[in-house]
């Protein structure tokens, strides 16, 4: 069923307010994303040129993949998050403090988490981010980038967090995902079974996925089906409009 006062004007998403909701705290949503990115990223190659697609305001898919690219790209549909995520880049005293966030990847990925490993991770992330860019998941090309094919892409919570209709988020995830190159790795979260999503007093749409929807479509798209891994964890709170999140990652056939 379609919340009635689900908004599609994406100028009033408040991108402060979404970051208060969503990544005020590490509950067990964020300790299972943040583990799904340390484990996914173990394997990709430090040389790896990895896009994170819709990023939003948020930073924390940049923590693992730090450790694990050459350059990181970052896109996102609406320009005020893309300045939230570069005034953290140049160290702005207002920018979300993700340190919580950095604190506990380093614990997963089982390494010192001490005051200087910390400042040294955030450098991490602000070398190896190398370009901020406009992205729109409705266009077939769906970033200006002469990079011919991502070999790692990651996109959590955008493709389905962007629409409330099946086959435009059908749409999205094809352009989304023709950006990785024969081969690359995909590593996406999701929301389930969701109707909407809160923003302060805002609700934007969502489509109502389940694992098997993913899983169709990505072998629809050329996914090699036996790489395609699908697990799912709970909403962590009953304000939720979603049933929990999935996690996918899938490595495109050569
Ligand atoms: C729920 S947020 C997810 C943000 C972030 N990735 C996260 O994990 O919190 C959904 C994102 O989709 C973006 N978005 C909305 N319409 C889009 C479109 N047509 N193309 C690409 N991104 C879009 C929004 O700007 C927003 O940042």
């Amino acid at each position: 069923m379609i919340d009635l006062s689900v908004t599609r004007d994406w100028s009033i998403f408040n991108a402060q307010a979404y970051l208060q909701e969503y990544y005020a705290d590490i509950g067990a949503e964020n300790l299972a994303i943040l583990d799904f990115l340390v484990r996914t990223l173990r394997d990709v190659s430090p040389e790896s040129v990895l896009l994170d697609f819709g990023g939003g305001p948020t930073l924390y898919s940049l923590i693992a993949s730090a450790n694990h690219a050459r350059e990181i790209h970052f896109c996102d549909y609406l320009d005020s998050n893309l300045e939230q995520v570069q005034m953290w880049l140049e160290g702005h005293p207002q920018a979300f403090d993700w340190t919580a966030f950095i604190e506990t990847t380093l614990i997963l990925e089982e390494a010192d988490c001490s005051k200087s490993s910390i400042v040294l991770r955030e450098n991490e992330i602000r070398q190896r981010v190398t370009r901020i860019l406009h992205g729109d998941a409705n266009l077939s090309r769906p970033i200006q980038t002469d990079v011919s094919g991502y070999d790692v892409l990651v996109s959590n919570f955008c493709a389905e967090s962007a629409t409330e209709d099946i086959e435009q988020w059908r749409k999205f995830v094809r352009n989304i995902t023709s950006l990785i190159k024969p081969g690359g790795k995909l590593i996406m979260s999701t929301l389930k079974g969701a109707t909407s999503y809160g923003v302060g007093n805002d609700v934007f749409p969502a489509v109502n996925i389940m694992e098997a929807d993913l899983n169709d479509l990505l072998i629809n798209l050329g996914f090699d089906r036996t790489t395609i891994e699908i697990d799912s964890v709970p909403a962590d709170r009953p304000s939720r409009h979603y049933q929990g999140l999935i996690f996918v990652t899938a490595i495109k056939a050569a």
